[in-house]
């Protein structure tokens, strides 16, 4: 079930702490790479592994990896909830998501914490230098994605925070958990982006994935706006329909990596710098 995606760094293997990914499918995922990366950057001894939970498998694997001493693991599509629930403990952040994408292994239990959001403001604010302070902000997507930026989204003060959904329900659900009153969002169907404009608008739906492209109008996206699509390594219909509407266009690489980040330090006490890792694997 685990598969060792590089030889840990020349230690005695009792030195090693061990760490993974798991998720369904996750063959593709570049984690171990960006780990990896950051481990050899700041001297860790670590492995980092790829792990295939069964669908109806993932807490028995989560357990598994416990007995079998890994110190943590990170967690992807479509485990996160799930994830959520097995955790003794949850930080802040966990909590506002209500899903975990980082697992931390401890004496006193299972930590589960969420870097998604952190990862997303720190590539939208400093890698691609555009604050979302006083922007118009439009968030496509009601689903696990988009639940994981939502709150952070929202700390950043913008002037509003739109949330647009295939099902209405979804999007006036997650508006109606905002925790500040004084920042206007607003739940709404694709049809009502109808003269309405973003500074900011963010693809956190699944509909890249299939091709799909969203029934958004291209009047959305205002002048200067930066158009950022949280799937990475394609170039989906909304990208297409943004770049051809003159909107700067970013996928999720960047998001992937400072979430990766944000994991590490947690686990190892160290931050590890992003710009040289952003640069190999493409991201820059
Ligand atoms: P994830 O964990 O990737 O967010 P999810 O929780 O299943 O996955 O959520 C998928 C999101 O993409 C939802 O907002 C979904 O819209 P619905 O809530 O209406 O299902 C959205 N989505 C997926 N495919 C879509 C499509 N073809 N058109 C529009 N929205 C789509």
């Amino acid at each position: 079930m685990v598969d060792t995606y590089v030889e840990p760094l020349a230690v005695a293997a009792h030195d090693i702490d061990r760490y993974a990914v798991v998720g369904n499918p996750i063959a593709h995922s570049k984690s171990p790479f960006i780990h990896t990366a950051f481990a050899k950057q700041t001297q860790q001894n670590i492995s980092y592994e790829r792990v295939l939970a069964p669908l109806d498998g993932f807490e028995a694997t989560i357990r598994s990896l416990m007995q079998q001493g890994f110190k943590g693991v990170n967690v992807t599509v479509p485990f996160k909830f799930e994830a959520y629930a097995l955790c003794d403990h949850h930080t802040e952040q966990a909590k506002l998501a209500g899903a975990v994408n980082t697992i931390k292994f401890t004496e006193h239990g299972i930590w589960g914490d969420n870097t998604d959001g952190d990862g997303l403001i720190a590539d939208i604010t400093h890698n691609l230098n555009t604050p979302i302070k006083g922007k118009r902000v439009l968030l496509l997507g009601a689903g696990g994605a988009a639940e994981g930026v939502f709150q952070p989204l929202l700390a950043q003060h913008p002037a509003k925070l739109v949330v647009a959904n295939r099902t209405l329900d979804k999007a006036e659900k997650m508006v109606s958990k905002s925790f500040d009153a004084a920042i206007k969002s607003v739940a709404c169907t694709f049809e009502d982006l109808k003269n309405q404009q973003f500074d900011i608008v963010i693809n956190a739906t699944s509909a890249g994935l299939s091709d799909m492209a969203l029934p958004i109008p291209s009047s959305v996206f205002a002048e200067n706006c930066l158009a950022y699509d949280m799937m990475y390594g394609r170039e989906t219909p909304f990208m297409v329909q943004a770049r051809a509407s003159g909107a700067q266009v970013a996928d999720g690489l960047g998001m992937l990596i400072e979430q990766a980040a944000e994991a590490f330090s947690g686990w190892r006490g160290v931050r590890p710098e992003t710009k040289s890792v952003m640069e190999m694997v493409g991201a820059l």
